[in-house]
C-alpha cells in the first residue's frame, strides 16, 4: 500500500513574513495528520527558515533544483550537499518551468537526479506534455522519454528512493487540471512502463500529479489507483487551501 504525499512547490513566491505565517499555518494544519507525508519545496534563500521552523514537525523541506556539481568555480549554483546541511529531504528536478525557461533537459535534469540521489536527497521527478503534444497524441511518447532518461541511465532501483509526478504543462499555472480519469491513464502508463523494468518497483513507486490541484478537486484526483498525491503549487502558498488537499492525501 503507497503512502500518499503531498509537496508544495512554492516557486518564486514568498518572503520571510509570508513564509512565517505559512509555515507556522501548516504547522498547526498540519500537526494530527499521520498517514500521508508532507513536503514544502522553498526558493533558496528560505531553506533555512524552513529548516527553523518546521524541525520536529511532521512537514519535511527542500528545494526545487540543485546543481549536478559538487563544487567548484560555478557561480550562482547550489551544490547538493548544501541542501542537506540544510535539513533538506527532498528537491524537485526536472520540472516544466525549469525544461522550457531555463533550458532543462533530459540530460541535465538525469545528471541533477543522479547527484541528489548521491547525497540521500529524494528526487521528485517532472514529466509531463504540452497542449501541443498532447493533442497531436504524443503523450506516452513524452512522458516515456522522460522516464526513460532516468531508467535508461541508472536502471529501475533508483526508483525506490525517488518519487515520479505527472504534470501536464497545460495544468501547470493554469484553471484546468487533468481530469481524474487523464491523470489516471498516464499514471498508469507511467506505471505500466517502470513495471516492463521491475514489477516491485513498479508497484511502490509513488506518483504524484501536478497541476492546478485545489481542496475541491484533490479528492477525486488522489482517488484514483494510480495517483498517489499532488505536487501543488499556486495552493501551496496559502495554508487555508494546502491544509485541506493534505487532509484528502491523509484520508
Ligand atoms: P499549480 O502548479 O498547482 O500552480 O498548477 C503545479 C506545479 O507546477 O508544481
Amino acid at each position: 500500500m503507497r503512502r500518499k504525499m503531498v509537496v508544495g512547490n512554492w516557486k518564486m513566491n514568498g518572503s520571510i513574513k509570508q513564509n512565517e505565517i505559512l509555515l507556522q499555518g501548516l504547522i498547526a494544519g498540519l500537526r494530527d495528520l499521520h498517514d500521508a507525508d508532507f513536503v514544502v519545496c522553498t526558493p533558496y534563500p528560505y531553506i533555512g527558515q524552513a529548516q527553523a521552523m518546521l524541525q520536529g514537525s511532521n512537514i519535511a523541506w527542500g528545494a526545487q533544483n540543485l546543481c549536478s556539481a559538487k563544487d567548484g568555480a560555478l557561480t550562482g549554483a547550489v551544490a547538493p550537499s548544501m541542501l542537506v546541511d540544510y535539513g533538506c529531504t527532498h528537491v524537485i528536478i526536472g520540472h516544466s518551468e525549469r525544461r522550457a525557461l531555463f533550458n532543462e533537459t533530459d540530460d541535465t535534469a538525469a545528471a541533477r537526479f543522479n547527484a541528489a540521489l548521491e547525497v540521500g536527497l529524494i528526487p521528485i521527478f517532472c514529466m509531463g506534455e504540452s497542449r501541443e503534444e498532447r493533442d497531436s497524441d504524443w503523450t506516452d511518447y513524452i512522458v516515456g522519454r522522460q522516464l526513460d532518461s532516468i531508467i535508461r541511465r541508472f536502471g529501475p532501483e533508483v526508483l525506490k528512493n525517488a518519487v515520479l509526478a505527472y504534470e501536464p504543462l497545460w495544468a501547470v499555472g493554469a484553471d484546468e487540471p487533468a481530469t481524474p480519469e487523464q491523470a489516471q491513464e498516464v499514471h498508469d502508463f507511467i506505471r505500466k512502463r517502470v513495471a516492463r523494468c521491475d514489477t516491485g518497483i513498479a508497484a511502490n513507486v509513488r506518483i504524484l500529479y501536478g497541476g492546478s490541484v485545489r481542496p475541491h478537486n484533490a479528492a477525486s484526483l488522489f482517488g484514483m489507483p494510480d495517483v498517489d498525491g499532488g505536487l501543488v503549487g499556486r495552493a501551496s502558498l496559502v495554508a487555508e487551501k494546502f491544509v485541506p488537499i493534505c487532509e484528502v492525501a491523509n484520508g
